[in-house]
């Protein structure tokens, strides 16, 4: 019998508390499962002391994308990763929107710059007429380097600086971020959840949040659109959004790897968690016992 029925992913330090870490933990332990919280980046753990493992917090990801995926790959080999290490690969830089708006799911425009590339910031906002963006690393969490700027006003060192580093998105500014708000729809084993408002953050702010807000009839279609075309069941998800201009709903992020689940809203996500953790540990077991 393992040690651990369920090892809980976080990182060292959290850059900000989770308030999802201690509802889930006492979720599990009154489920009757034994769960540990082990950082990501921590060599000492031995990851094959529980069956199953669920990335919850591991904030500091971005600053190192292939210590990552290598940690999700090498886990996956002796324990069930949840979300799994092939989501974490393609889900941990933002040049997926590129390929959903390529299939099809209305996302916020954008242009990707690779690391290295030459290219110049007045010419992109010129292009698409856009006088107002925001730049940020493809790879980032938390709102790291998240910079917004004006035509006419553009911060070039920062985007200099910024794309000699790293692959960099542009987009056009949203202002429907700061009316409607920008919505994160909660899906939990396949089933949308709760809605709630995460309030503008750029570089070195904190996280507000409000909710839950009832959910439109386009945005569920729209959170059905965008899960649609994954093959695996996928332990949890957060599509946020905002209305385009014709108030249709339009991708921001698709979280596949660590999202607040904002449980505080939702004690009935929480519960359908712990539920969908119990049947995928069954199912491990099972498959081990074989
Ligand atoms: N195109 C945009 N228009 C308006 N605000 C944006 C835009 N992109 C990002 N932001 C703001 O910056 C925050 C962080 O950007 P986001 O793309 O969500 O990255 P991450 O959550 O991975 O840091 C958003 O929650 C939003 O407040
Ligand atoms: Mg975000």
């Amino acid at each position: 019998m393992s040690q651990f029925d369920i090892t809980i992913a976080t990182c060292r330090p959290l850059p900000e508390p989770d308030p999802d870490e201690a509802p889930l933990l006492d979720a599990l332990a009154q489920a009757g499962l034994r769960a540990r919280l082990c950082a990501w980046h921590d060599r000492t753990v031995d990851w094959s002391l529980s069956p199953l493992t669920i990335i919850r917090s591991t904030w500091n990801y971005y600053h190192d994308r292939a210590g990552f995926v290598d940690w999700a790959e090498r886990v996956t080999t002796v324990s069930e990763l949840q979300n799994s290490a092939s989501v974490v690969r393609w889900n941990s830089h933002k040049g997926y929107l590129l390929e959903l708006a390529r299939r099809g799911v209305r996302v916020v425009p954008s242009e990707l710059i690779e690391a290295g590339q030459a290219a110049s910031l007045e010419a992109i906002c010129a292009a698409h007429n856009w006088s107002h963006v925001v730049v940020k690393p493809a790879v980032s969490a938390g709102s790291f380097e998240t910079h917004t700027m004006r035509a006419g006003a553009l911060d070039t060192t920062t985007f200099a600086r910024l794309m000699a580093e790293r692959d960099v998105l542009v987009q056009p500014y949203i202002d429907a971020v700061d009316t409607y708000g920008e919505r994160s729809l909660i899906v939990i084993d396949g089933e949308l959840s709760h809605s709630v408002r995460k309030h503008p953050r750029f570089a070195g702010q904190h996280e507000q949040i409000s909710g839950p807000h009832p959910i439109t009839p386009a945005e569920r279609a729209f959170s059905r659109q965008v899960l649609a075309s994954f093959d695996e069941a996928l332990l949890y998800a957060r599509v946020d959004l905002v209305p385009d201009v014709d108030g249709q709903p339009m991708l921001t992020e698709l979280e596949l790897i660590e999202p607040s689940l904002f449980f505080r809203f939702s004690p009935e996500a929480l519960a359908r968690l712990v539920g969908a953790i119990e049947s995928r540990l069954r199912a491990r077991l099972a498959f081990l016992a074989q």
